[in-house]
């Protein structure tokens, strides 16, 4: 772990500003716009980007009437020329491309007429730079971002994490891509420049004059957004014109709900060589890969021999069961309800490769790509007793932990010292009762349920437990600051049919930031809390679910 010793220095830097807040009684004055982050003078930075969010009009359909989007517009006031890479006619904001160890300033502006902020998903960065929905800036003002780049080579994205505008801002068009580069990867030999190239998938619905629609009543507040039209690079009917070789494809789900199912529908395999913010070890061949909200994963697409003119479509691929089962019992008229012809799960195309050109200058798929330290449970200090996170829907509400987020709260357990690795276990809250919500000494009944993998303990309170799992999804959870790695999964309480249907793409391998998890599942993690103190928030990256309060955070220090 000593690539983030680096980090040290300046967490001392932001300590300053971290500690007043923190010391502050109950955290009641921690609230939103208070702190404006400013400049530090003694930080010099590599790179310097001035960054707007703002309405645009921007052209999805060609021909048709522009959309009405949220957009972050950037321009760059220092480091290299390839620092943002803009894409044309696009809601996304500019590609980021950082390099390890560069230091950067980020100048936010907030030129929308409601409160915005950025958050850098996936980046291991100081708390005031996080994008905590504490620091959401009002209309007109700024916020200053500061940070080092202490993350390895991969693909992360920034999106708006506004309070309680957050899935609405994203929909409207708050994100971009973030493309980090060190030195380990440039020595091998991957596709780059014109071979290198975002896949950022994304469903939106639009009305007759092309403007985007966003129902939120009940049904999406409780089971997530889904749109009818599926854009790639902010495009609809997505086709790329390749070369007969080898490219990277740096894949996102942005899409506010929607999970999907990448593969061909030959059934051929797709092979990985990163997910999440980083390489992976070696890469890795899936039948298909399952991409939920927040997820990356870098996809080694190789044309080599393919005949010009021939073209292939990269599918999401049918399955089941991560809607609860009510829903997908009565799928037909809560479809209605949502207003969808895309179930969840559903087959659909997202995009089509058309061969345009025979070249011979393919590089070959390398056998290792990055040196991954395995974390084990003796890395941590709590093996026997993991941190909860316990995911449950109830009443009506999406919850972690038994509660909804509160900015100026921490429960007891979600103090987490610095320095320290902890074992965390996400898992459905099938109590019933909110037994969570006394924190670590969770419910012994419960608990002891978990363990021994019986789904059934507790008959008393059948009843309870009956209708908590009618109402399980999968839920993409995802943790703020240093990644972690996935040690184990447990399936002891999932609906085997369904789970046949995705469990083939989970890739677990590599350092994650999002994981999915299935109803009746359980995933176990262990997360580094390494080099900055403060608040980093979890939560489902549903972002109905996250803006319905399904977050919750950890007090590092
Ligand atoms: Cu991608 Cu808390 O966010
Ligand atoms: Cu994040
Ligand atoms: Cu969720």
């Amino acid at each position: 772990m000593t690539v983030y010793n680096s980090g040290r220095r300046r967490f001392l830097k932001h300590s300053a500003l971290g500690a007043a807040m923190l010391a502050l009684p109950d955290w009641l004055p921690a609230s939103s716009g208070k702190i404006t982050g400013m400049a530090t003078p003694g930080f010099k930075p590599d790179v310097a980007l001035e960054f707007f969010a703002q309405t645009a009009y921007v052209p999805i359909f060609a021909g048709g009437p522009e959309t009405a989007v949220q957009k972050y517009v950037a321009r760059l006031l220092k480091g290299p020329a390839q620092t943002l890479r803009h894409l044309p006619d696009n809601y996304l904001g500019p590609v980021l491309n950082l390099q390890q160890g560069q230091k950067v300033r980020c100048y936010f502006n907030n030129r929308l007429n409601e409160p915005c902020i950025i958050h850098w998903h996936g980046l291991h960065v100081p708390q005031t730079s996080d994008g905590h929905p504490m620091y959401s800036m009002p209309p007109g003002r700024q916020y200053v971002y500061e940070f080092e780049v202490l993350n390895r080579a991969g693909t992360s994205f920034y999106h708006s994490h506004t309070h309680g505008l957050t899935a609405e801002q994203v929909y409207r068009g708050l994100a971009g891509l973030i493309v980090i580069g060190d030195e380990q990867e440039s020595r091998l030999d991957l596709p780059r420049g014109e071979y290198d190239l975002p896949l950022v998938i994304q469903d939106r619905s639009f009305d007759a004059q092309n403007q985007l629609r966003y129902p939120h009543g009940m049904p999406q507040r409780m089971l997530g957004f889904l749109g009818d039209t599926v854009l790639v690079n902010g495009k609809p009917n997505a086709e790329f014109s390749v070369k007969s070789r080898a490219y990277r494809f740096r894949a996102l789900n942005g899409s506010n709900s929607r999970i999907y199912k990448l593969g061909w529908e030959d059934g051929a395999p797709l092979t990985a060589i990163g997910a999440d913010a980083g390489l992976l070890e070696k890469p890795e061949q899936r039948p298909y890969i399952m991409l939920s909200p927040g997820e990356r994963v870098d996809l080694w697409l190789d044309f080599s021999g393919r005949a010009v003119g021939s073209r292939l479509i990269m599918y999401s691929l049918p399955f089941s069961g991560v809607m609860p089962a009510m829903y997908e019992r009565m799928s037909g008229r809560m479809g209605m309800m949502l207003q969808h012809s895309l179930p969840q799960g559903g087959k659909f195309p997202v995009a089509t490769f058309r061969i345009s050109e025979k070249v011979g200058d393919s590089p070959a798929l390398p056998e290792k790509l990055a040196a991954i330290r395995r974390l084990t449970e003796s890395d941590t200090d709590n093996a026997r007793n993991p941190l909860p996170i316990a995911m449950a829907m109830r009443p009506m509400r999406p919850t972690l932990n038994g509660k909804s987020f509160a900015m100026d709260r921490v429960m007891d357990f979600e103090k987490v010292s610095l320095g320290s690795f902890k074992k965390i276990r996400i898992f459905h809250d099938r109590s019933g009762m909110g037994m969570m919500a006394g924190g670590h000494g969770m419910g012994g009944r419960m608990r002891r349920g978990m363990e021994s993998g019986s789904q059934h303990d507790g008959q008393e309170d059948g009843g309870h437990m009956g209708g908590n799992m009618m109402m399980e999804m999968a839920h993409p959870i995802h943790l703020h600051g240093q990644q972690f790695q996935i040690i184990g999964r447990n399936a002891m309480g999932v609906n085997a049919n369904s789970y046949e249907t995705v469990r083939h793409g989970f890739m677990d391998s590599g350092w994650k930031d999002t994981v999915l998890v299935m109803p009746g599942e359980e995933v176990t993690i262990i997360k580094p809390f390494q080099d900055y103190s403060g608040l980093y928030l979890y939560h489902c990256h549903n972002l109905e679910h996250e803006n319905a309060g399904m977050m919750r955070q950890f007090l590092v220090g």
